[in-house]
């Protein structure tokens, strides 16, 4: 393939992809030394709009009504995985880009086989791997017992061969796995480094919008959480799915960080099974397995994730300080947060956890930055520091205020009838959350400060 003409050239850094107009001996974005490279970005394929050596063009009108624009965004195609087209905002969209990143063993190749063992039916479904055989891939799907004879597969790292087997298949969806190993032959650098990763995805993005295939990359998340070449892919991709999967756990969360065809945060969740990944359909039954006996420190409360609601157990753990200074450790909530509550239960309420350690975590390896679960988590707290456990049969929800004033949050009726659902009969919400008409099979104690909440669940009989 002849080199395209110069155009401009900058200097991208191989660790973290941040761009320079000059070489210099150190990175001044993540301070790495001697990792700027020369980079030529003016490639016809990247979308300057001359006929590619790919055999399509990157033409299109430079002007044209809104109104003529055809909404691709309305053909979505559903992979058959609720919990997947959920989480992508509805199913595929045409000629979208997706990223599914996460831990090396997650179960990505997994999910993309199956769903494209689904897809093939009714679209034509390319399989592109440069990680694995052929006879692996197959050997998976057999074992799996998947129905996946019509799926075309490719044992290629190569940019251009992808691009011209696309273009010669035109199939409706294509998997990348992984992004990581892609190369092009016009770049020097390493497969695998940022520059190379950067490039393979930008081409394959504009192949995507060019042909109209709807592409799913596979991305391997670093043992710091980045992806190789860290958020340098997130602006060229449409979707940005993490798969998570919490240590020693056989759920999956997935979820999307980025989406330009829905909502972000929507929580899709997954079992791995001997039969590959398997949905759930009811994640709050799941994550709230509870034993018999829960005692000091445990509060329910009702994330709202995406669309819908889920229930989880937030527990706490408050003892005398084992170290020089009192520690303060979340996991699966925000440590900023931990300490903010623990200063208003101070300020507000004259408690003092100064000598204490204080450790919060929610169940079941789910993460979550909702300002919602403020209330359960300082109840927790509260709960373990008097060493009185709450009611089994109890939910809190609420945002904490730093006058100590308890705000309302969104979606409260919808929070209180899953946690109904589930057979809790009593729930702490703040004040402006009371619905209009009482919800049958739960009583509901709205309040107003956190001095309120304490002596709600301080007077709240325990029945276990
Ligand atoms: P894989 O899809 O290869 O992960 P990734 O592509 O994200 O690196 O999944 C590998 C893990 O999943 C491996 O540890 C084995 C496990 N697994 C199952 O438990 N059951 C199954 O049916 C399959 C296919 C994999
Ligand atoms: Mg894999």
């Amino acid at each position: 393939m002849p080199k395209a003409k110069r155009t401009a050239t900058v200097f991208v850094c191989t660790e973290c992809g941040s761009e320079f107009t000059k070489w210099q001996g150190r990175c001044n974005s993540c301070g790495a030394w001697n990792t700027l490279k020369e980079f030529n970005p003016g490639h016809d394929v990247t979308g300057s709009g001359r006929k590619s050596s790919l055999g399509y063009s990157g033409t299109e009108d430079s002007v044209v009504q809104l109104g003529d624009v055809k909404d691709v965004v309305g053909i979505r195609t559903s992979t058959n995985f609720a919990e997947f087209d959920r989480v992508l905002g509805g199913g595929l969209v045409k000629g979208s880009v997706i990223l599914l990143a996460g831990d090396p063993g997650a179960g990505k190749s997994t999910l993309l086989l199956q769903i494209a063992a689904a897809l093939c039916h009714q679209e034509k479904t390319l399989y592109v791997s440069g990680e694995e055989s052929l006879q692996q891939i197959a050997n998976r799907a057999r074992r799996l017992r998947l129905d996946a004879e019509q799926i075309l597969l490719a044992s290629l790292t190569s940019v251009e061969q992808i691009a011209e087997l696309v273009v010669k298949e035109n199939p409706g969806i294509v998997v990348v796995d992984s992004i990581q190993v892609m190369h092009t032959d016009d770049l020097d650098n390493m497969p695998g480094s940022v520059t190379q990763v950067r490039e393979s995805a930008t081409r394959l993005t504009h192949l995507a919008k060019q042909t109209q295939t709807a592409v799913i990359f596979v991305g391997h998340v670093t043992k710091e959480g980045n992806l190789a070449g860290p958020k340098v892919l997130e602006h060229i991709i449409d979707c940005f799915i993490m798969l998570d999967s919490p240590a020693g756990s056989r759920f999956r969360t997935l979820r999307s960080v980025k989406n330009r065809f829905g909502a972000v945060n929507e929580l899709g969740v997954f079992a791995m099974t001997d039969q590959g990944l398997r949905e759930v359909k009811n994640p709050s039954a799941i994550f709230l397995e509870r034993s018999e006996e829960s005692g000091p420190g445990s509060v329910v409360t009702v994330l709202w994730e995406g669309t819908r609601p889920l229930l989880v157990e937030i527990q706490a753990l408050v003892d005398e300080v084992q170290s020089g200074y009192p520690r303060r450790v979340a996991v699966g909530l925000d440590s900023q947060r931990l300490s903010m509550q623990l200063a208003i239960m101070h300020r507000h309420c004259g408690i003092t956890l100064n000598d204490q350690d204080v450790f919060a975590n929610v169940t079941g390896g789910v993460r979550t930055n909702e300002t919602a679960t403020d209330l359960a988590t300082i109840m927790a707290v509260y709960s373990s520091f008097r060493s009185r456990p709450s009611p089994r049969e109890l939910v809190v929800f609420g945002e904490l205020g730093l006058t100590g004033e308890i705000r309302p949050v969104p979606n409260g009726q919808e929070r209180l009838r899953e946690a109904q659902k589930h057979g809790f009969t009593q729930a702490i919400i703040p004040f402006a959350n009371q619905p209009k008409k009482p919800i049958k099979g739960i009583e509901t104690y709205p309040v107003k400060t956190l001095g309120d909440a304490l002596e709600t669940l301080t007077q709240l009989p325990i029945s276990n």
